[in-house]
Order: structure tokens, then C-alpha cells, then sequence
């Protein structure tokens, strides 16, 4: 007989560098405890020594969102509340859904009209959240969001919320534990900006207790059509077709700026024929399925890379999430070559022209 095995997730693993207390209910869908996986093919296409990809799309709900969520939510079922709210452009959504259900609390989400990718949508409904479709966009979904949840006695869950970036940063720990040091660089997609604030607090956390010797430069990727921090000015009508990055006024503004300013790193953007070749390449090239803001963070490097801007040194891309999250862009990107035939073998070879 062997021991039965300590239940897994967030709040178990990382309980001692979180705002966890004996009151905090250990709720868990098995979040965290990514794979971290070494590029095969992309690292040295752009000029890195070391290329390593953190597979957040392989958390319960399929996205890095479950980190901070699980925590978001067990804060607001400790405080007493019966219900959490947020707006999101898919992922939020599906992940408080979940975490909802397991709680058995209401949740309610604002989604951009028309924006939000199929998959993610599914998600929400099938765990049985409210849904309000807003005619308008993220940004606004989430000022009224923040407005109702003053207004009625409904927890906000958007990373606004400390406790959700305080979650998030255990992907930071878990990347220096992995590679038993901080990279050089970090590279993420930024939308809302949540995440990328929330690694370099998780890098600096490392560095002060001796798991990291050093701290990576922050390389953030917005969508060229969706990129107010690479202007410096709020984008009234963003577009993309990473509609997880369809951001224009991220609310941890701050945040990614300090990220990339202490850490001496950037925040550009790419277009979306870079991020469609990265989506394309990663499947291709890697074996990696992820959706569209996903690959931003790999279009990021590539145009750096072929720029000369990359000169060797270990870089860690976050995919933050699955590609099956996204069927229309993968419908629409690609053209599958599907032949038909009957189900013979003389049929298949006939149809692969053997
Ligand atoms: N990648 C994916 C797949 C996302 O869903 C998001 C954000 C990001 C990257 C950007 O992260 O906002 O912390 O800078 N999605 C949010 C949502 C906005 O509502 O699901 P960020």
C-alpha cells in the first residue's frame, strides 16, 4: 500500500506564500504545477540559447486564470459571499464559472457582444453562469462591473482584485523551482495587464528568498491593434484577432509598466500576421495547440530574434491558453487538406494516392 496522495492546486502547494488562513476553504480543481517544456524548434529560430514554454494551458479550465481564481474565490466564499462577478473576454469568465459551480455560489459575468471565442462561451454556460452579453467592449463590460459589484452584494473576481494576481504569481515560483533559477527572460501576452504584474511581483518574491539569482527581463506583447501601452494612450476601439487581448485601457496600467521598467525589459506589440505565424509555427513546429493572445508572447520573440534583438540567453514564453478555446480562428486559419474514402484498405491507400 502506498500513501494516498496530497491533494494538488494552488492552495495546497503554495499555501505558506499566499493569504491563506485556517478560515480559507481549500478549494481546488488541481490548478498549477504546469509543465514547463523546452522548445524544439522556435528557440533557436529566434536566436535564444534556451527557449522554454509554460504550458498555462493546461490548467483545469484551459487557461493561466485558475491560478489567481482559486484564490479569488476562496477569499469571497471566507468573506461570506454568495456571489462573484467579473467581465472578461472569455477566460475570467469560464474560470469563475468553474470555480462557482465547485462552491456552489452564483456567478455572473459581462462579456463583450459578438467577441468572445466559442469554446469560452461554452465553458460559462456549462457551468451554469449568468451571462450579459454587453454591446460594447471589454473595458467597458468591466467599468460596469466594477460599479455593480459596489452596488450589490457580489464579490468582484477581475484581477483589480489583489488576491487573483496574488495567485497568479505562483507560476513565477513554480518557472524558478523548474529551472532552479529566474530566466533571462520572461516573455507574456498583455491584455488586462494582470499577469505580467503578477510575475515580476512572483520574480521578486523568488529573488528576496534565495530561489532565483536573478530577476528576467519582462517582454510584453500586445496586439498591434490593442497595444495603449506601447502608445502611452488609451485605444477607444481595439481590434485584434487575439480577442483575449482586445484591450484598450488595461486596469494594471502601473503594474506592467513597473514590470518593465525595473526589470529593464519592453512592452511592444506585434500585428496579427505575426501572431498567426507564431499560432501556426507553435502547432507546427512545437506540437503546441494554443489560442491567438497566446502566441503573442512567441510572436514577440521571433520578431525580436530576427531583428538581431535576441542574442542567446534562456527565455520562458507563458501560453497562457488552449487552442481549442478559439475553433473559429483554427477554421479559419487553416485549410484542411481532408480527403475522403471509403473504409477499405484499398479505399485509404487509393485516397493517399500510396
Ligand atoms: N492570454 C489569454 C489567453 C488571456 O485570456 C488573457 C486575458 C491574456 C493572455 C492577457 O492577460 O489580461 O493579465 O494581461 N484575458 C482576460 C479575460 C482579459 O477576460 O479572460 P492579462
Amino acid at each position: 500500500m502506498t500513501e494516498p496522495q496530497q491533494p494538488r492546486g494552488v492552495l495546497y502547494r503554495w499555501a505558506s506564500i499566499l493569504p491563506v488562513t485556517e478560515a480559507t476553504p481549500r478549494i481546488t480543481l488541481g490548478e498549477g504545477d504546469t509543465p514547463l517544456v523546452r522548445s524544439v524548434a522556435l528557440g533557436a529560430l529566434c536566436g535564444l540559447d534556451e527557449l522554454w514554454f509554460k504550458l498555462e494551458m493546461c490548467n483545469p479550465t484551459g487557461s493561466f486564470k485558475d491560478r489567481g481564481m482559486v484564490l479569488a474565490v476562496a477569499k469571497a466564499v471566507e468573506g461570506g459571499a454568495k456571489a462573484i462577478m467579473c467581465a472578461s473576454t472569455g477566460n475570467t469568465s469560464a474560470s469563475a464559472a468553474a470555480y462557482a459551480a465547485r462552491c456552489g455560489i452564483e456567478s455572473y459575468v459581462l462579456v463583450p457582444g459578438g467577441n468572445v471565442a466559442a469554446g469560452k462561451l461554452a465553458q460559462a454556460i456549462a457551468f451554469g453562469t449568468r451571462i450579459v452579453q454587453i454591446d460594447g467592449n471589454f473595458d467597458e463590460a468591466l467599468n460596469a462591473a466594477r460599479e455593480l459589484t459596489q452596488k450589490h452584494p457580489v464579490a468582484l473576481v477581475n484581477s483589480v482584485n489583489p488576491h487573483r494576481i496574488q495567485g497568479q504569481k505562483t507560476a513565477a515560483y513554480e518557472i524558478c523551482e523548474s529551472l532552479g533559477d529566474a530566466p533571462d527572460i520572461l516573455s507574456v501576452p498583455v491584455g488586462n495587464a494582470g499577469n505580467i504584474t503578477a510575475y515580476w511581483k512572483g520574480f521578486g518574491e523568488c529573488a528576496e528568498r534565495g530561489l532565483a539569482t536573478l530577476h528576467p527581463r519582462m517582454y510584453g506583447f500586445q496586439a498591434a491593434g490593442a497595444a495603449p501601452l506601447v502608445s502611452g494612450k488609451l485605444v477607444e476601439h481595439p481590434e485584434t484577432v487575439a480577442s483575449a487581448i482586445r484591450i484598450g485601457n488595461p486596469a494594471s496600467w502601473s503594474g506592467a509598466i513597473s514590470a518593465r521598467d525595473e526589470s529593464g525589459g519592453l512592452i511592444e506589440a506585434v500585428t496579427d500576421e505575426e501572431i498567426l505565424e507564431a499560432y501556426g509555427l507553435l502547432a507546427a513546429k512545437e506540437g503546441l495547440f494554443v489560442e491567438p493572445a497566446s502566441a503573442a508572447s512567441v510572436a514577440g520573440l521571433l520578431k525580436l530574434g530576427r531583428a538581431g534583438r535576441l542574442r542567446g540567453g534562456r527565455a520562458a514564453a507563458i501560453l497562457t491558453g488552449n487552442g481549442l478555446k478559439d475553433p473559429d480562428t483554427a477554421a479559419r486559419h487553416y485549410h484542411p487538406d481532408i480527403v475522403v474514402s471509403d473504409a477499405t484498405v484499398a479505399g485509404v491507400e487509393r485516397a493517399l494516392g500510396w
